[in-house]
């Protein structure tokens, strides 16, 4: 069979071509600013629901590559499936977000990784719908949380500004939260591969709130885990590529991008493109990093945002995305005139 993937953009960038004009997906395409995702979302209920049927997860993956064209498709879940899939509980509550238990010594063995296989069936059945129905062009990309964002929402029991609770118990109690890490990172290899055996073609990891960490921290915490799942999932799969997100990482992001050893790194907007350019190696693809705001907003501010990060990664290997997820209150013409603007460039 030729190799269909060799005609894929975001995955000829993200092994270390430069593709001009860059191929484009943005973080958080399927949501509430899509007005067919808001229809699809009330007749599916629970969040949890939504993200394990498999027939409605495929739809919610599709719509945004169907109305945009977007160069890759992001399987429809949330990061927080993985814990779920290890018995933890996980609610979403409308207008709220996610809620959990707090996390504490007696719940590190109710995460328990044999549930893992038989929960994430669906999400596996998702991927293989999806792969059947993207065209030639279009990628998928799999993902995961980071260790350390997943544990912050275990152990605030939700969502928060700061998660003070995570970076008490990261003193207080180093061994708890070291061996909460080290099984979210077992847990979260064992995850992306399956995702990779169902079809998955590329794989990111989510580390949004690795920006919290400490340096001493973020090395042990963030770095370490990414390293150990890169690793892992490079002996286990060399041909896939690996995104890691360590949103907000500052003065650390070369350090990550050279220890960890993914194939790309996505960049928060308030790193300046060209300074992630230089900290990363050359070979390694850079994704990003477009202010979700400008976005929002439209119109002049979208295009001189837009025509600066272009300009700031010609040359290297650059998928354009966002600095961060996408707003719900963004018109989705605008993302039209996104995609217009990069194709055109
Ligand atoms: O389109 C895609 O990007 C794929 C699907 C996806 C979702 N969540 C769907 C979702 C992905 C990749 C995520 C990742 C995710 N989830 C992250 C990492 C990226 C980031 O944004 O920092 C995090 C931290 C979460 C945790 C999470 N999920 C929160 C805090 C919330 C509530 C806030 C919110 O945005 O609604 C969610 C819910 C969620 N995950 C929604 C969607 C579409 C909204 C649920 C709804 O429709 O009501």
């Amino acid at each position: 069979m030729p190799d269909k993937s060799a005609t894929k953009a975001l995955l000829r960038v993200l092994r270390g071509e430069p593709v001009w004009p860059p191929p484009i997906w943005l973080m958080r395409q399927a949501g509430r600013y899509l007005p067919e995702y808001r229809a699809l979302r009330e007749s599916a209920g629970d969040f949890i629901a939504f993200c394990t049927t498999p027939e409605l997860a495929a739809e919610a993956t599709l719509q945004p590559v169907r109305r945009f064209g977007f160069d890759a498709a992001i399987l429809f879940s949330d990061i927080l499936i993985l814990p779920w899939a290890l018995g933890y509980e996980v609610r979403f509550v409308e207008g709220e977000g996610p809620v959990l238990p707090r996390f504490d010594a007696e719940q590190l063995d109710a995460l328990d990784p044999g549930r893992l296989p038989d929960a994430v069936v669906p999400v596996l059945e998702t991927i293989r719908r999806v792969r059947e129905r993207l065209d030639y062009s279009t990628a998928l990309i799999g993902f995961a949380g980071g260790p350390f964002t997943v544990a912050s929402y275990m152990i605030e029991g939700g969502g928060s500004t700061d998660f003070p609770r995570t970076r008490a118990m990261a003193y207080q109690t180093p061994e708890l939260f070291s061996a909460l890490i080290e099984r979210l990172t077992e847990a979260t290899i064992a995850y992306l591969a399956a995702q990779a055996e169902a079809g998955a073609e590329a794989l990111m990891v989510f580390e949004s709130w690795a920006g919290l960490a400490t340096p001493r921290s973020f090395r042990a915490h963030v770095i370490e885990p990414t390293r150990r799942i890169v690793a892992d999932l490079k002996t286990a799969f060399p041909a896939i590529p690996v995104i890691g997100f360590p949103r907000l990482a500052g003065s650390l992001l070369g350090e990550f991008a050279q220890s960890v050893g993914a194939d790309a790194v996505s960049v928060d907007w308030s790193t300046d493109p060209a300074l992630a350019a230089a900290l990363v190696p050359r070979g390694t693809a850079l994704q990003g990093n477009l202010d979700p705001m400008a976005l929002a907003v439209g119109g002049e501010a979208l295009a001189r945002e837009t025509a600066s990060i272009l300009r700031a990664l010609k040359g290297r290997p650059h998928v354009f995305n966002l600095g961060h997820g996408i707003l719900p209150s963004t018109p989705p013409e605008h993302v039209a005139d996104l995609v217009r603007l990069v194709r055109s460039a």
